[in-house]
C-alpha cells in the first residue's frame, strides 16, 4: 500500500471511529449486546404488555387523585436524621392516592393495593419524595425476583388475562417468598385511603449531624380515621373509593403519622420481602395532614415522577436493590407517559368540586 493511500486510510479511520464507538456506546446501554440484561427497557416491555400501556398515564398506579396539604414534624427524628423534614413545621405536601394496577379506568374494589405518593417541600431545604404501599411486605427480594414477577403477569395477547399458572409457578419457585405470601394475604384491607396504613417497605438509611448511621422502614399511619360506611347510593359507583375520600377531605381534613421502625442489628435491612422483629424501636416523626384533592389532569401531581430516590440529605439509600431499580424505571414510564397524548382520567375536575 502506498503512503498516500494508508494515510488516507488513517484519516478516514479517525473520522469514523468515534461515530462508530459512540454507535457501539448507545448499542450497549440498550443492551443490544447482552439481551438477557436486565435493562429498564426490558422491564418497560414487561410491564406494558402487563396492561399498563395506556397511553398517557403512569405505566403502574395508574388510576390517582391528587391531594394537598402539610407535614408537621414532631422533632423525635433528629436524634437519627438532620434531614429538615424531620425538624420543620408546615411543610408544603402535593401528594397522589391511587389504586397500584396499570389500569387507568379500573373499577374500585377491596382487594387492591392501595399507594400514597408524597412530595415535601421544606423551606430553604432539599426536598423528600416518597412512595408507600399498604401491604406490609414486597413478594420480590431484589432485581431478578422483580422481573420475573412482572414477567409472570404479562397479559395473554389471545384472553388478555394474566396466566394465574404463571403467578402460582413465580410463587412455588421461590421459597424465600413465603412469608411475604403469608403477611399479604393474612393483611386486612381498610374500608378506605382515609383508614389505610401506606408502608415504604424498602428501606432507606438515615444520617444524623453527627454522622451516626441507621436503617429505618416507615409508615403513614392513620389517626382517628373517621369512619366511611359506603352510602348505598355509592354501591355501584365505580369510582368508590376515590369519591369516598374526596367527600371525606371536603368535610375535615384527613391525618397520618409518620411512624419510622429503625432496624435492630439482625433485620434483614436488605430484603423488602422480610419483615423486621416486631420490637424493634419506632418513632413518629410527625403528621401528614391532607386538606384537598384536586384532579391528575389539572393538578400539577399528574406530571410528578414520586421518585423514591429523591432524597434529602440525613436520608439515603441503603443495600436494598428496589429502589435504585425502581428510580429509573419510573423515570422510563414517565419520558413515554410525557411524550403521549393521554384520555381524561377516571377521576375528572369535576368530581374533585364540592357539591
Ligand atoms: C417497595 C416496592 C414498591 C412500592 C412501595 C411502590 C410504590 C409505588 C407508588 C406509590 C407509585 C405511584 C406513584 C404515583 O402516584 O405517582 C408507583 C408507581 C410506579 N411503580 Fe412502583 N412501587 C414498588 C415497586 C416497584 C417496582 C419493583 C417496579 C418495577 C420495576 C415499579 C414500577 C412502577 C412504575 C412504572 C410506576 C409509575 C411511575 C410513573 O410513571 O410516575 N414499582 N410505585
Amino acid at each position: 500500500m502506498s503512503q498516500t493511500s494508508s494515510s488516507r486510510l488513517l484519516r478516514w479511520g479517525c473520522v469514523l471511529l468515534p461515530p462508530a464507538l459512540l454507535a457501539a456506546g448507545f448499542a450497549w446501554a440498550a443492551g443490544l449486546f447482552s439481551p438477557h440484561r436486565l435493562s429498564t427497557a426490558r422491564f418497560m416491555t414487561v410491564l406494558e404488555n402487563g396492561g399498563g400501556a395506556a397511553p398517557g398515564f403512569r405505566r403502574a398506579h395508574s388510576k390517582g387523585l391528587c391531594v394537598l396539604g402539610q407535614f408537621d414534624a414532631s422533632g423525635a427524628m433528629t436524634a437519627y436524621s438532620s434531614a429538615a423534614v424531620f425538624s420543620q413545621s408546615h411543610i408544603p405536601v402535593t401528594g397522589r392516592l391511587a389504586l397500584a394496577p396499570p389500569f387507568p379506568h379500573i373499577v374500585d374494589g377491596p382487594g387492591i393495593v392501595r399507594s400514597m405518593a408524597l412530595r415535601l417541600q421544606p423551606d430553604h431545604a432539599q426536598e423528600w419524595r416518597t412512595t408507600m404501599n399498604d401491604p406490609p411486605l414486597q413478594p420480590m427480594r431484589d432485581i431478578q425476583d422483580a422481573f420475573a414477577s412482572f414477567s409472570a403477569n404479562q397479559r395473554d395477547p389471545v384472553t388478555h388475562k394474566p396466566d394465574p399458572r404463571l403467578a402460582k409457578a413465580y410463587e412455588e419457585a421461590r421459597p424465600w417468598l413465603k412469608t411475604a405470601y403469608a403477611a399479604n394475604r393474612a393483611h386486612v384491607m381498610s374500608s378506605d385511603f382515609a383508614n389505610d396504613t401506606f408502608n415504604s417497605i424498602d428501606s432507606f438509611q438515615v444520617t444524623n449531624a453527627q454522622g451516626e448511621r441507621h436503617t429505618v422502614r416507615w409508615s403513614m399511619v392513620p389517626v382517628s380515621p373517621p369512619e366511611a360506611p359506603v352510602r348505598p347510593e355509592d354501591a355501584h359507583d365505580p369510582n368508590v373509593l376515590f369519591t369516598h375520600v374526596i367527600a371525606s377531605l371536603h368535610q375535615q381534613p384527613l391525618r397520618w403519622n409518620l411512624v419510622v421502625t429503625i432496624a435492630n442489628p439482625s433485620d434483614p435491612v436488605n430484603d423488602p420481602s422480610q419483615p423486621w422483629a416486631p420490637t424493634d424501636r419506632t418513632v413518629t416523626a410527625g403528621t401528614l395532614t391532607l386538606h384537598s384533592s384536586a384532579s391528575e389532569d389539572n393538578s400539577p401531581c399528574g406530571g410528578m415522577v414520586f421518585d423514591p430516590t429523591i432524597l434529602p440529605s440525613g436520608l439515603s439509600l441503603s443495600g436494598d436493590p428496589l429502589p435504585a431499580l425502581r428510580s429509573a424505571v419510573y423515570m422510563r414510564s414517565f419520558v413515554r407517559r410525557s411524550g403521549e397524548t393521554k384520555d381524561p382520567s377516571s377521576i375528572t375536575p369535576a368530581m374533585t368540586q364540592p357539591h
